[in-house]
């Protein structure tokens, strides 16, 4: 398999908008009346959710007219969010057509579709014009993706300059083995892990200036903790969660992204830079 069909296999899910529709009556909640915080447990795909995005965007210089990329956006959970926060256009692309289809679905349910729009594409080979963009964004996606390098010089092709580019990755720390499945790979051959530094010298070799570099591993901690204490509590995670988006064994693929971080195998970074 090519390291896209494996990615595919990842996330691939098969009845995903039915799920998530189905989930609808346990929230209290019909297509008509839904708002992006009732998808958010399951549509942003990383770490923290959407408090990681709001701490992530808190860092970032968007406004009105800002026209934003969120490369491998999934089922574009940041992407509306950020649209709904700087009440400007965003264009998502990802690799899982599933995540795009779904996603577009989920914006008209939120009134959002004439500001997002998601594409179905690879990151490494981007279906839009230089310089198309004021912004971008990637949240948990370099995982996937073993050459930075080109990822990151495809992100420069399609920004202006002086655009900021924010990335929100997991990064290997210490060598070691790490346990799996996690939520991005079910084993080693299929996750690209690399450390902060290797990120910072592929964007500065891909023709980015580093702003800023945050390791966001408390953070992790205590949301995984916060959340394991939560579904103790409510006998199991709530109607709809990134339960009902990773069909198999998404229980053991946290716990063991959990484990590595404690171990400090790995850990989330935030990194902001900005295109010379
Ligand atoms: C963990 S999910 C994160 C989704 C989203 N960024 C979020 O935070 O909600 C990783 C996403 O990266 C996408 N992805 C991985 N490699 C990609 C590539 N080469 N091109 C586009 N998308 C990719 C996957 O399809 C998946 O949707």
């Amino acid at each position: 398999m090519t390291q896209e069909n494996t990615l595919l296999a990842q996330y691939a899910h098969g009845s995903l908008l039915n799920t998530i529709e189905k989930a609808l009556p346990d929230l209290g909640k019909t297509k008509t009346n839904l708002s992006i915080s009732d998808l958010a447990a399951a549509d942003e795909f990383h770490i923290g959710g959407r408090t990681a995005s709001e701490h992530l965007f808190k860092q970032v210089e968007l406004n009105s007219a800002s026209k934003v990329l969120d490369i491998g956006c999934g089922l574009g959970g940041p992407a509306r969010f950020v649209a709904t926060k700087y009440a400007c256009e965003v264009t998502g692309i990802d690799l899982t057509e599933e995540f795009i289809d779904t996603g577009n679905v989920l914006s008209d349910w939120v009134g959002l579709s004439k500001q997002v729009n998601l594409f179905h594409g690879s990151a490494l080979n981007m279906p839009f014009a230089p310089a198309s963009f004021s912004g971008a964004y990637m949240l948990h996606v370099g995982m996937n993706i073993s050459d930075k390098t080109s990822l990151f010089s495809e992100v420069a092709r399609v920004l202006q300059p002086q655009s900021v580019f924010a990335v929100y990755d997991v990064m290997r720390d210490k060598s070691g083995e790490l346990s799996y499945p996690v939520p991005w790979a079910n084993n080693s051959d299929e996750s690209f892990l690399a450390t902060a530094t290797q990120y910072v010298n592929s964007l500065q070799s891909a023709g980015f200036e580093v702003l800023g570099l945050n390791s966001r591993r408390d953070f992790a901690l205590n949301f995984f903790e916060q959340t394991a204490q939560q579904n103790r509590e409510n006998g199991g995670p709530p109607p709809l969660s990134l339960h009902n988006i990773i069909l198999a064994d998404a229980r053991l693929k946290f716990q063991n992204l959990a484990s590595n971080i404690v171990n400090q195998l790995v850990g989330p970074v935030e990194i902001i830079a900005r295109k010379l």
